[in-house]
């Protein structure tokens, strides 16, 4: 076999838990609009600019956690094109600085690293020195699963990264949304959350050092993570029911993005050659999250779950809508954060 055939072949294998994950057709979880909301007409193809098109975002501040790359660079980008103040965070003052350089309109960056939570803290005091209402807060930055189990002060860091710090940053930023005529939280979820979760969705007794007795999956780790995103989204408006503010959660697209760092070598390989002709590119991939984050049409929908711009619902055996686990996640959240809470 020749050699460059042989590492597409490779390429393809190890790309498959990735597709598998965040895209690919849909085995056993058909995804339809929602009974009772319209058909936006956008596409898988709709790009952020064009979801967009026409509106003014003059006068709204949105901050975008993880603008520094993929999706969250595109969508400070376009938001800021529209008219936002984006608030760009990154993981050094640096990354964020260099990013908000690349974008014409008024951003502002900050640092916030989500591994910890006095760095958490310390963004939650800078955004609140602005004294600005945040119109939509977009928490948008993750990791891919590990290829080994990795843990920050005891806490896995899918989970410590895609979700539990962002737990704590809406939690403490919720006044500051509320203080919007119509604030919105758009979390960030994927497909994972419910293709390539474990069967409970959530193994609580792996959140730390230990792997419960289970072998380590690292798109178990990363789904369970965006699964808990989807739940908080959904308990989160439970909350804000009787408020103006919003929550939903979303699943981008396959996007050809960084977003395969620390799977191997192999894997991003894999989305080097198969990532230009199956992904969205991150034009399309920033689409639906511009769309949560501004969109009109979608003042009063709250708890909903979209994917290419479209509220849906996702047929199959899935954890979206446990109620129960969203509250025993709400839990144990609050026990893991304790006083930084
Ligand atoms: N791409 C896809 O196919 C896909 C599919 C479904 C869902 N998603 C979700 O989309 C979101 C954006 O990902 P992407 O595809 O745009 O990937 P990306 O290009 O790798 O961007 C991820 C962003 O998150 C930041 N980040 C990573 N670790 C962080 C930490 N410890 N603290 C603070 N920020 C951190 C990264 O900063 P650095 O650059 O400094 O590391 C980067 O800005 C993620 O939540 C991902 O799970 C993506």
């Amino acid at each position: 076999m020749h050699r460059r055939q042989f590492l597409n072949l490779t390429a393809a294998a190890a790309t498959t838990p990735v597709l598998a994950s965040c895209g690919g057709e849909p085995e056993g979880f058909p995804v339809n609009i929602k009974p009772g909301f319209p058909d936006s007409g956008f596409t898988p193809n709709s790009t952020a600019e064009e979801v967009t098109a026409g509106l003014d975002l003059t006068g709204k501040t949105m901050l975008v956690t993880g603008c520094n790359s993929g999706i969250g660079f595109e969508t400070m980008r376009v938001l800021a094109l529209r008219g936002a103040h984006v608030i760009g965070t990154g993981r050094t003052m640096q990354k964020a600085t260099d990013a908000c350089a690349k974008v014409e309109g008024k951003t502002t960056p900050l640092a916030l690293e989500l591994t910890s939570f006095e760095s958490v803290l310390e963004c939650v005091n800078q955004v609140q020195s602005l004294s600005l209402p945040l119109d939509s807060l977009i928490c948008n930055a993750g990791i891919s699963g590990r290829l080994e189990k990795q843990v920050v002060n005891d806490i896995e860091i899918a989970f410590l990264v895609n979700y539990l710090s962002h737990f704590l940053f809406v939690n403490k930023l919720l006044p500051t949304v509320l203080a919007a005529d119509q604030g919105r939280i758009v979390h960030v979820s994927s497909r994972a959350a419910y293709r390539r979760t474990p069967p409970e969705g959530i193994r609580f007794n792996t959140l730390g050092a230990s792997n419960g007795g289970f072998e380590y999956d690292s798109w178990e780790y990363y789904g369970q993570s965006k699964l808990a995103n989807a739940l908080f989204s959904r308990k989160l408006a439970q909350q804000l029911a009787a408020t103006n503010a919003t929550s939903n959660a979303l699943h981008p697209g396959f996007v050809k993005t960084g977003i395969a760092r620390g799977q191997g070598r192999l894997t991003e390989i894999g989305f080097d050659i198969l990532g230009p002709l199956i992904s969205k590119n991150v034009e399309e991939g920033a689409a639906t999250t511009c769309y949560a984050a501004s969109h009109p049409s979608l003042a009063k929908v709250s708890g909903e779950f979209l994917f290419d711009s479209n509220v849906v619902e996702v047929g199959g055996t899935h954890h979206l809508e446990n109620d129960a686990l969203a509250d025993q996640l709400w839990t144990v959240s609050e026990e893991m954060l304790g006083d930084w809470l």
